[in-house]
């Protein structure tokens, strides 16, 4: 049966901590709270215990995880070269929403890393994170505590939902603050490549450590014949059960289409959900209307993404219709999510605005 402990994030009681940390070191399966989104953990050296976690999540086994450690130090142990950016890095985004992509050592065994010859690694801010790597004492390999296909978790009732039952332990610390997965940036290159966008930009590292490259696969649909770097990229990711749709262009005639688009869904018997903003939901009159954030503060946007996806499928609507967003800071990351979840179907709004 499944555990479940809350825990408070700010204060974390640490024999609740200890208790989790006793499942991971026995080899047992923890759902715990990050910045960015829920992980489901286990210990990184034990085998068979990260092979659970493929199972739990009904994941390719040809997706590698990342590795969650809590002191710097434990870097130079999994790895074979620590570049002098990733030291740069480290010291400034650490802990924090970044992935580094390094050359891995022998030490990491090859069920994490699916078998590649590099291997992805993170120190999370969430207190209950750290605490939990700390008292473990091991790195903890996590992916996101969702069902393979789903949006990522951002609150423990979505790990509920999906993995009541076949894991051991769900640490219940709140709702993530981030709600978008880290930054995953490949190291391994001459020039760094971002692998997936997050809450760490892209200006932000090119602020830090000058050239880095965005993936091209980021923001177009997966070409089948192209092998991408990220194997978890080839996959449709962060889908809910309706369809999606991305309505694009000036966002007054965006306005007007999803509103047309809503009406003509509702004629024919559809339950439509609209994903609006602050600055627009007013202006919507039918359909499910769900407020995603404030476009002013674009971190909000980021927040619940994940989380208005879910609720729409709840409320069981057949078709969404989202506004979009821009392209620079961290709404590289909303709107990779976001296509992803729309299957890259978008529509462009046109014609007169009023
Ligand atoms: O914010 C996050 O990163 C969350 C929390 C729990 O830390 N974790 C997460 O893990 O999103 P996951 O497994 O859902 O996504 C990890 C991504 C996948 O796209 C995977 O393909 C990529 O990182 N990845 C892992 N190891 C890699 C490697 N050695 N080379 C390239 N990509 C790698
Ligand atoms: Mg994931």
């Amino acid at each position: 049966m499944t555990k479940i402990i809350k825990i408070d994030r700010n204060k974390p009681d640490v024999s609740l901590i200890d208790f989790a940390a006793e499942v991971i070191r026995k080899g047992g399966l923890v759902a715990f709270p990050t910045e960015t989104v829920y992980g489901i953990g286990a210990n990184s050296f034990d085998i068979e215990a990260v092979k659970k976690i493929f199972i739990a999540k009904g994941r390719p086994q040809d997706n590698p995880l990342i590795l969650h450690i809590a002191d710097i130090e434990v870097v130079y142990d999994l790895t074979l070269h620590v570049p002098e950016k990733a030291k740069v890095l480290m010291e400034r985004f650490w802990p924090g929403p970044l992935t580094l992509i390094f050359k891995k050592s022998d030490k990491v065994p090859s069920v994490n890393t699916a078998g590649m010859d590099t291997v992805a690694i993170r120190m999370p801010s969430n207190k209950i994170a750290h605490l939990l790597i700390k008292r473990a004492g091991v790195p903890i390999s996590a992916p996101s505590a969702n069902v393979f296909g789903k949006p990522s978790p951002t609150d423990a009732s979505h790990v509920i939902e999906d993995l009541y039952g076949k894991i051991d332990v769900i640490i219940d610390g709140g709702k993530c603050d981030v709600g978008v997965e880290s930054t995953v940036l490949d190291l391994t290159e001459k020039v760094p490549v971002i692998l997936r966008p997050g809450a760490v930009t892209v200006e932000m590292l090119k602020g830090l450590i000058g050239d880095v490259l965005i993936d091209p696969s980021l923001l177009k649909k997966p070409d089948e014949n192209i092998k991408p770097k990220s194997p978890g990229m080839k996959y449709k990711h962060y889908s809910p059960n309706a369809e999606v749709y991305i309505v694009k262009g000036d966002l007054k005639k965006v306005v007007k289409k999803i509103q047309e688009l809503t009406e003509e869904q509702l004629k024919y018997g559809k339950k439509v959900g609209i994903m609006a903003t602050v600055q627009t939901s007013t202006q919507y009159k039918n359909g499910e209307i769900i407020v995603v954030g404030d476009r002013d503060k674009p971190e909000t946007i980021a927040k619940n993404l994940f989380e208005v996806l879910r609720e729409f499928d709840r409320r069981g609507v057949d078709v969404v219709f989202s506004e979009s967003f821009d392209y620079d800071n961290i709404g590289l990351a909303i709107m990779n999510r976001l296509e992803k979840a729309a299957g890259y179907k978008e529509i462009i709004a046109e014609g007169e605005s009023q």
